[in-house]
């Protein structure tokens, strides 16, 4: 990477100067720039001001000849690829670009089970037709991780002339993948690998943080930067390296969906991140891994919890890295659950945690996180195991001989997505197959998707979830019903 050349900050400084120009706008936005708008009073002037469409003087994030270009390219360059391709609506939309760039109706793509559901989006508008593989299960922790060399091979194997492998670097929880060995297989069988890099926009910016998949020759990687790179809600790129899918499909893939009407203030705010990642990203990770660090021996000290570190999973089981910057804590010794923990979190100590699962809670960390953020989160896990420690026995699921059991897939998610549906009370879906995804959000892996038989496990932990008050994610809001195939 030439350093020399990611001072510059293309979108935010031409926004800036449009902006300074003080014109005269009969173009929208309707606000039209006035402080006395109510965007203007609530949110500060800044805002309106600094809030612009396209013109020849912004560019244009469909076609771009100017200042996103120039911004583009120097996203490609930070990351080690050929091509960036900015984006205002989130990973979701990077991950379906992406699998409708390798793949078509009836294409096959491997893909492990856990993924998020915009893969599974992504694959009802292709019309491609998921392999599912295992990913490795934590059943201590009661996580879903990575999935193994061997387990893409032999779905290779099992599916000759597949046009995709998709991949999460990293999982939620921060487990990594061999991605360098499953680029080099999938290449040698002519195979893109696409990856879902929503959560490890910052791993190119430390050499302790596993590998990014650009680094290892991937095909197509999408990032949130608006996750872990600093920038605003919403904002991410996908980056390719050209060979297998080229730049002009990815680009007449986006501009089938992408709006026509860019914020410049997300824009510019990626801009603003690519920057701060290039300079900064080596001092920030230096600072936050060395306080995860400190943190999760904090936290191992504490009676009743226990944290993952990369030394956990590394050694001995097949996960190729870990992301250090996570912190997975296990409560259910407790006597809680991670649902419950979450939300006494928020209640007691107002502090906002980023997901929970059964027995776990997830604690992300970012390069605008300070030493007393950490310690404020150490000091929290302290109060609550004095609180709550021997108070009550651990917390364990009964016995579900089904929890990691992957859905049997009985008609392409397609298919089922376009059948005729109905409603059916939860009770009374055992055996259907489902016409919707269900879960939990965050982390948005469905339970089951559209084309899968519904089967008593996964009742019985949709209605765990549901007893736990999390925040359900389906198509119609009715959580006591759930959409199935047939009249
Ligand atoms: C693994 C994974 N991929 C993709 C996404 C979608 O990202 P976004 O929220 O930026 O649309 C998420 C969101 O949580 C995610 O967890």
């Amino acid at each position: 990477m030439d350093l020399s050349k990611h001072a510059v900050t293309p979108i935010y400084t031409g926004l800036k100067n449009y902006t300074q120009a003080k014109i005269v706008h009969f173009d929208v936005p309707g606000h039209k720039k006035n402080p006395d708008s109510p965007l203007a009073e609530a949110f500060s002037e800044q805002i309106v001001l600094y809030d612009a469409n396209s013109t020849k003087d912004l560019d244009v994030l469909s076609n771009p000849t100017g200042i996103i270009k120039e911004a583009e390219a120097l996203m490609a360059d930070a990351y080690g690829a050929d091509q960036a391709f900015l984006l205002v609506n989130g990973s979701t939309f990077g991950v379906i670009t992406m699998i409708m760039s390798a793949c078509g109706p009836k294409d096959k793509i491997i893909m492990p089970r856990n993924v998020h559901k915009s893969a599974i989006n992504g694959v009802i508008l292709s019309g491609a037709l998921p392999v599912f593989i295992d990913p490795e299960i934590d059943p201590e922790y009661g996580i879903t991780n990575g999935v193994t060399y061997t387990a893409v091979k032999e779905a290779i194997k099992a599916n000759p002339g597949v046009k995709g492998i998709f991949l999460n670097n990293p999982t939620y929880f921060g487990t990594v993948s061999d991605l360098k060995a499953i680029v080099r297989l999938a290449h040698r069988h002519g195979i893109p690998v696409l990856v879902d890099e929503a959560h490890g926009s910052h791993f190119p910016f430390h050499p302790d943080l596993p590998d990014a998949a650009m680094q290892v020759g991937a095909d197509m990687s999408t990032v949130s930067l608006h996750k872990t790179g600093g920038s605003l809600t919403q904002t991410s790129a996908i980056l390719l390296n050209e060979g297998l899918i080229s730049k002009e499909k990815v680009r007449t893939i986006i501009n089938l969906m992408q709006t026509t009407s860019a914020s410049y203030l997300l824009l510019a705010s990626l801009d603003l991140a690519r920057k701060h990642l290039v300079f900064n990203g080596r001092e920030i990770w230096s600072n936050l891994l060395a306080l995860s660090a400190m943190a999760k021996a904090e936290i191992n000290k504490i009676p009743g919890l226990r944290v993952i570190t990369r030394d956990d999973y590394v050694n001995g089981k097949e996960i190729y890295d870990y992301d250090e910057t996570k912190l997975v804590v296990k409560v259910n010794e407790l006597g809680l659950t991670g649902f419950e923990v979450y939300d006494l979190f928020k209640e007691k100590y107002n502090i906002q945690l980023e997901l929970a699962e059964t027995y776990v809670v997830l604690a992300v960390t970012g390069p605008g996180d300070t030493a007393e953020n950490l310690t404020q989160l150490v000091n929290a896990f302290r109060k609550l195991s004095q609180e709550y420690y021997g108070q009550k026995p651990p917390f364990h699921l009964p016995p579900m001989s089904g929890f990691f059991t992957r859905p049997q897939t009985v008609v392409a998610p397609r298919d089922a997505f376009y059948s005729v549906k109905k409603q059916v009370p939860v009770a009374e879906a055992c055996g259907e197959i489902s016409g919707e995804s269900i879960m939990i959000y965050p982390p948005g892996i469905p339970l089951v998707i559209p084309g899968e038989r519904i089967t008593a496990e996964i009742i019985d932990h949709y209605n765990f979830y549901r007893k736990q008050n999390c925040i359900i994610m389906n198509d119609h809001g009715n959580t006591d019903f759930i959409k199935v195939l047939g009249e």
